[in-house]
């Protein structure tokens, strides 16, 4: 309850046990704070709010980080940001992703010599002196607060559905590049990168992420030029390609900056049919 009196309103407190992502209130007053953080330590969401994690609200636009490191030394990948919420504008339900974009403008050269120097490093440093031995991504889960780079979660993994954007952005042989996670060489190997700007727009199944049906066939995949479609929820069913999830088909696109980029990703989503089929149209706009 003292700790809570040193931070500013909104007052964010989350429970810190698994809570299937519904264990989090933000709070306006510190009166309200001080009553919910108690009914959370008296059993609001059962044992799992019986330790609770108070937080400062962080206001600002999110940006996905990645690194691949071997341990010792790491090469920082294109950063991205997605699109979480089914809605335009971010309204509406949490998705698996419905878009992103890389570069991120915000994150210059000046934004992310900070996620370097206060974020990436200690990480990696930190990893190693607590004696883990971690090869592979990290996913730093960054916003923007005014400027200055926040940490709002760490993923031992790439991002989806950044992945569909970052890696058109990698010019360099990946393989090459996970050969030296593994013979501890990173720092050997040279990772090169496409100026280009790149996004991904997610076509879904209507309904998704709430009750969808499954099935339909799609149509026009023949007809998509110039942009790589990446299939997730797909399959084959009789000699077609149906509609096997939530989230169908990513079509990523190249372009000399996110507008041409976004322009051609929407183009070839036109030509690829299934009942249902929707996606945002606003991805990247608010950047
Ligand atoms: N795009 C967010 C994630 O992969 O967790």
């Amino acid at each position: 309850l003292k700790f809570l009196e040193t931070l500013k309103a909104p007052y964010v407190l989350k429970a810190d046990g698994l809570c299937a992502g519904k264990g989090v209130l933000i709070v306006p007053t510190l009166e309200e704070a001080k009553k919910e953080l108690k009914d959370m330590l008296g059993g609001m969401f059962g044992n799992a709010s019986a330790r609770v994690v108070i937080e400062e609200f962080l206001s600002g636009i999110e940006c996905s980080v990645f690194v691949l490191t071997d341990g010792k030394h790491y090469k920082t990948l294109p950063e991205a940001k997605d699109y979480k919420r089914i809605g335009e504008h971010d309204t509406g339900l949490n998705t698996g992703g419905m878009g992103s974009v890389t570069p991120v403008p915000f994150a210059d050269e000046t934004w992310m010599k900070k996620v370097d120097e206060r974020i990436i490093r200690p990480t990696v440093e930190g990893l190693a002196e607590e004696g883990i031995d971690y090869k592979g991504f990290i996913f730093f889960g960054l916003i923007n607060v005014e400027g200055e780079p926040m940490v709002i979660e760490y993923n031992c993994r790439m991002g989806d559905p950044e992945t569909e954007s970052v890696m058109l952005r990698l010019k360099s042989d990946i393989v090459d590049l996970f050969e030296g996670v593994a013979a501890g060489d990173l720092d050997k190997r040279s990772i090169e990168f496409d100026p280009r700007a790149a996004v991904c727009v997610m076509l879904v199944s209507g309904g998704y992420p709430e009750a969808y049906k499954k099935g339909y066939v799609i149509n026009g995949l023949d007809k998509v030029e110039g942009s790589v479609v990446f299939h997730s929820g797909t399959a084959m069913k009789d000699g077609d390609v149906v509609t096997n999830g939530g989230r169908v088909i990513a079509v990523s696109s190249y372009g000399k900056d996110k507008d041409e980029a976004l322009a051609k990703s929407f183009a070839e989503a036109q030509k690829i049919e299934f009942e249902g089929k929707y996606f945002r149209r606003d991805i990247g706009q608010d950047l």
